[in-house]
């Protein structure tokens, strides 16, 4: 008797660029977004929910409130379009003002030829704004992060405990329309590397941070306020797909943008499809405060001293490697497990493999090599310490 086949099949979980299939972005994309499913916000303007903080700040002061405002936020986030706009986030635009006169010192001292990640052209950047300006003027930090709506809506994503960050991106006159793109974690590696993570850690890795921007300066569409496609973040195969020209296209045919006030806040799950937009203005420099939230789920529970470990077991392994007591495979297994293996999180002023690769090197990377040239344990462990004093330079 013919044996039947299980019903239960198991599904594809990895996938690569041959996978991709427009037709299923076209037709996620046709979603339209509707502003009765979002009761607390003002309007949907081009698919995007748009909301003001002078509406919704005094829902912060109940909590029944704010977690409603919290659940709609996350509505967007996941299921709806991805994107929404808080107009004045920040109301008072002093604090904006107060910052901006901070970045430009910071962009005077440092040597500002640093380059986007995903366009040419003349713009400035500052890594680490978050840090830098806290060091500057603590009220104006003060001032900028005790911002409640702000919280609200990181903590609508992220969950409580969240890690913020932020990068100033200055795109001045000509700049260049960015490439489209999704954004960290995997929208910072290549296709063989995306190709190895199963589908559910791709879906998962959008969960872990939510991507924003604050309007700096006025921002009209010449400008070229950020580019969004809204409810691509939907497409599961989209971290293979952004570098795809056909996917490129639709993404030209079909990205909306949105004209920013000074002070508004624009936010995105990461795995949309976005792209700042070419400024075709003659005197407008288009600043923006860049705002890369994480959860805390990304951390580990142990903190481990991995440069101990890797230090103390390094002769071992090199001694099993020259004497094939070990296999190649055997060795990479045994590094995975004694090494850092995330070129993240890292100082983006020093580490600039980080960005140019675009992904940079990891201590991993950094101890495979060395076991390949076959180096001594001091010649290692200096590669290390100039590996770890980039990385962690402040
Ligand atoms: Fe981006």
């Amino acid at each position: 008797m013919k044996k039947e086949a299980s019903k239960a099949s198991i599904n594809q979980v990895f996938f690569s660029e041959s996978d991709i299939n427009h037709d299923d972005l076209r037709q996620i994309c046709s979603q339209k977004t509707f502003k009765e499913e979002y009761p607390l916000a003002d309007s949907v303007e081009n698919n995007v929910v748009i909301y003001n903080a002078i509406n919704i700040t005094p829902l912060t002061d109940n909590s029944n409130q704010e977690k409603r405002l919290k659940t709609e936020l996350n509505h967007i986030l996941e299921k709806g379009p991805g994107v929404f706009v808080i107009r004045n986030l920040f109301e008072d635009c002093e604090v904006i003002d107060q910052s901006n006169d901070i970045f430009e010192k910071i962009i005077k001292k440092e040597d500002n030829s640093k380059n986007d990640h995903f366009a040419s052209g003349t713009n400035a950047r500052i890594w680490n704004s978050l840090q830098k300006v806290a060091l500057e003027n603590p009220e104006v930090f003060i001032n900028y992060y005790s911002n409640n709506v702000l919280r609200v809506v990181a903590e609508s994503w992220c969950g409580p405990n969240f890690q913020m960050t932020a990068q100033v991106n200055v795109v001045k006159p000509g700049g260049e329309m960015q490439k489209p793109h999704r954004d960290y974690h995997l929208g910072f590696q290549e296709n063989k590397e995306i190709q190895e993570y199963p589908i559910s850690s791709q879906r998962m890795s959008q969960n872990l941070t939510l991507q924003g921007a604050v309007a700096h300066s006025e921002m009209p569409l010449e400008s070229g306020p950020t580019m969004l496609l809204p409810h691509s973040h939907k497409y599961e195969l989209g971290y293979l797909a952004w570098r795809n020209n056909v996917f490129q296209n639709f993404f030209c045919e079909n990205a909306v943008q949105l004209p920013l006030k000074k002070g508004d806040g624009v936010f995105f799950n990461p795995a949309l499809f976005h792209a700042a937009g070419t400024n075709s203005t003659k005197k407008i420099d288009r600043i923006a405060n860049l705002l890369q939230i994480s959860s805390v789920f990304g951390k580990t529970m142990e903190h481990i001293d991995y440069i101990k470990i890797i230090k103390n077991i390094y002769p071992a392994l090199l001694e099993h490697q020259n004497n094939n007591t070990l296999s190649k495979k055997s060795i990479t297994n045994v590094c995975i497990c004694a090494t850092d293996g995330y070129a993240f999180p890292t100082n983006l002023d020093y580490d600039t493999n980080a960005y140019s690769g675009i992904k940079g090197f990891s201590m991993f990377e950094i101890t495979l090599q060395a076991l390949e040239q076959s180096l001594d344990l001091d010649n290692f462990t200096s590669k290390l310490y100039e590996h770890q004093k980039i990385k962690f330079a402040s």
